[in-house]
């Protein structure tokens, strides 16, 4: 399985401090806030991961990283020209992944624990965490162990279960992504893709226990690098 960081976006929630930086290069406590996902990805075993950037930063990323040799890892890096959406920022991994499946986290998620991901065997995985502020983000409706549909951004939400910024897909979402139209708000969304595999009945969801955030908004940013703080302070 192979790894992919999307780090594109223009990160206009956290304007001024996005105007001359990268939002994925902005501290969460002690670190900046894209070695939080990348540790993730490492955890799982995965060797080979691409970031995707917007094109302003795109040297940072490999100035703070290079080719991953001290991680243990390879890592390649991939410019996403416009900020269209998560799934156009996927669009362009195709050639990396190769026909292998993926592994997908979005940049500014920040997780306290590891993924269940040994029993995934094709379509697509989404991982759930209940929360008090649903409309934030996609939202899914479940039917026992089955999700029945997800809406991005609900103003009334079904459920309080958010899908949070990490996905598991098998080889087809290209040939999704090629069938996806552009939203409402302008972007190719990730939720239209998880839908198209709800279609299929090829989509199944775990559960995450312990802490979850995006770092996207000036709020959640201080959340998350209050829980990092929290959480470095316990360890010593
Ligand atoms: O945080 C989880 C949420 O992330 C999900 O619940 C939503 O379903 C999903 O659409 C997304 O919602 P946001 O609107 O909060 O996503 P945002 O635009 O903040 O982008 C999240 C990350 O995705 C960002 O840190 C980098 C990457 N991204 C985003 C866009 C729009 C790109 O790489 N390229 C892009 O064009």
């Amino acid at each position: 399985m192979k790894g992919i960081i999307l780090a594109g976006g223009k990160g206009t929630r956290l304007l001024p401090m996005t105007k001359i930086t990268n939002k994925h290069l902005l501290p969460i406590y002690n670190e900046p806030m894209i070695m939080f996902p990348l540790k993730r990805l490492i955890n799982l075993g995965i060797k080979d991961i691409m970031i995707v950037s917007g094109k302003g930063h795109a040297g940072h990323f490999l100035e703070l990283l290079g080719s991953g040799h001290e991680l243990g890892i390879r890592l390649s890096y991939s410019v996403q020209e416009e900020s269209l959406g998560i799934a156009d920022a996927l669009k362009i991994t195709e050639d990396f992944a190769d026909g292998e499946k993926i592994a997908v986290i979005l940049g500014d998620n920040i997780y306290e624990n590891d993924f269940e991901i040994k029993d995934f065997k094709e379509g697509a995985r989404i991982f759930l965490k209940e929360v008090n502020n649903p409309n934030r983000f996609g939202v899914a409706t479940l039917n026992g162990n089955k999700v029945i549909k997800i809406i991005e951004k609900p103003t009334n939400p079904e459920t309080n279960y958010a899908v949070t910024g990490f996905y598991l897909f098998d080889e087809t979402v290209y040939d999704k992504i090629r069938k996806l139209k552009i939203s409402d708000r302008g972007e190719y969304e990730i939720t239209d893709i998880n839908n198209m595999y709800i279609k299929e009945n090829k989509l199944d969801y775990k559960k995450i226990e312990g802490f979850w955030s995006d770092a996207g908004t000036i709020e959640s940013l201080f959340i998350a690098s209050e829980f990092i703080r929290n959480h470095e302070k316990r360890k010593m």
